[in-house]
């Protein structure tokens, strides 16, 4: 799995850098081309020589270690890598990463990759528990950076508790659990709906919901660094573009069922995560509608069901719809995916804290035709998308293996 990858190894600078030595040595043993980059600190625990030996390449310490007159070192090595593993991360470099400081070779070079970061914290235990310590990995993680979870137990500092470096050989497969998952979606065309509609009443109002576009933009965003070509049909949404991925504005519920449909049948993935109006104003006013009777009776009539219509004209498309509900989660979760013939259905109970419209977190189920296949706690949407995106690659393997 690892054979022929090239890894840029971070270590900073924590007591734990002496286990990056086995770690760099493990992934040379699996056929991985490793570079690696050690700050200044983390060469205070462990030798560059150690490691150059180790690697059989020329360790970077400082930015302008420039070792090859051809190339910028921080950019070359940012290009080169299909992964970025940091074994150990320090607070202090997770800071510079929440932050994007580029203030040595290790955090200019992670500002310049567009591969993929491994991060396997290990610090004291109350550092981290810091809340700003807990508040990078949060925002690190918002940004799609996996982690490797430190162990809990005797920490170098004396105390006992979380905060150990995870073993080299646990970093090594979550590294190829990484490329695993990357390869099942290399290549396949995802369309993605996000965002809430805009159901035009007059010149100046309108019907929507507080969609943000998060949760399908997450989902957009873990499928481009699988490896996936990914469409992202949007409507009112404030969630930031992806680079990489195919955007399609849309207004309505009308044009967003048009934008898909166009596009339907050279899918292989659908994910419908867009809040689609049910209803629509039966009138469309050309002007601003004027104050006159004390009441005003919008008549409205209904939209289209795209994820419905998808589901009547599906021919090998592996379909996922998303349900908003506030109660009898699996009843609704099962009903729609039964009506709407998908493949999953991923239910979002909107009024527990921290679930559905508009935050960073969500709180999902997923549904197979077999009933409820995971509950998932809350998450970061990034993570929700991520371990959505497994499931969906799981099945589609058993689907096809199956036939
Ligand atoms: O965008 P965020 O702020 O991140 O919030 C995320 C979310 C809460 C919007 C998202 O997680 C979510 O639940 N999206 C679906 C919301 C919704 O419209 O649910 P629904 O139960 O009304 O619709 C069920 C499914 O049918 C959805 O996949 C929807 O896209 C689809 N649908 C609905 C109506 C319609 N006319 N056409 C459709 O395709």
């Amino acid at each position: 799995m690892l054979r022929g990858k090239t890894i840029v190894l971070g270590i900073s600078g924590g007591i734990a850098a002496y286990k990056a030595a086995a770690l760099c040595s493990k992934l040379v043993q699996a056929g991985v081309t490793v570079r690696v980059i050690m700050t200044e600190s983390a060469a205070k625990f462990i030798t560059p020589l150690t490691l150059q030996t180790l690697s059989r390449h020329p360790v970077y310490l400082d930015t302008f270690d420039e070792f090859d007159p051809a190339v910028v070192s921080h950019i070359n090595l940012a290009d080169s890598a299909d992964l970025v593993i940091i074994a150990p991360a320090t607070a202090n470099i997770l800071a510079k990463m929440a932050a994007g400081l580029a203030d040595d070779m290790l955090s200019t070079t992670l500002l310049a990759t567009t591969a993929p970061v491994l991060v396997a914290p290990a610090m004291n235990v109350h550092m981290y528990a810091h809340p700003a310590v807990e508040r990078n990995m949060e925002l690190l993680a918002e940004r799609g950076v996996k982690f490797v979870e430190p162990g809990t137990g005797q920490l170098a500092c004396g105390y006992v508790g979380k905060g150990r470096l995870a073993e080299p050989e646990e970093i090594v497969r979550a590294a190829e659990q990484w490329f695993t998952q990357r390869d099942k979606l290399t290549g396949k065309r995802v369309l993605v709906t996000a965002g809430g509609t805009v159901e035009r009443l007059d010149a100046v109002r309108y019907l929507t919901n507080d969609s943000s576009g998060k949760m399908g933009f997450a989902i957009a965003e873990a499928a481009v660094n699988r490896g996936a070509e990914v469409t992202l049909i949007a409507a009112r949404a404030t969630a930031a573009p992806i680079a990489g991925v195919t955007m399609i504005n849309v207004e309505s519920a009308e044009q967003m069922y048009n934008s898909v449909m166009e596009r339907y049948e050279a899918a292989d993935i659908v994910v419908k995560a867009a809040a689609v109006a049910d209803y629509r104003p039966l009138v469309r006013s050309e002007g601003k509608i004027k104050k006159t009777e004390e009441r005003l009776v919008i008549e409205l009539e209904r939209t289209t069901d795209i994820l419905k219509t998808l589901g009547e004209r599906k021919a090998g498309q592996f379909l996922v719809g998303f349900a908003a509900e506030t109660d009898q989660i699996e009843h609704y979760a099962m009903d729609k995916l039964r009506r709407k013939n998908c493949d999953l259905v991923v239910a979002n109970n909107v009024s527990q804290e921290g679930a559905g419209f508009n935050l960073d977190t969500n709180i999902v189920q997923v549904f197979g035709e077999e009933g409820l296949i995971e509950s998932m706690p809350l998450l970061q949407k990034r993570e929700v998308a991520d371990r959505l995106l497994t499931l969906i690659t799981d099945r589609m393997a058993a689907k096809g293996a199956g036939e």
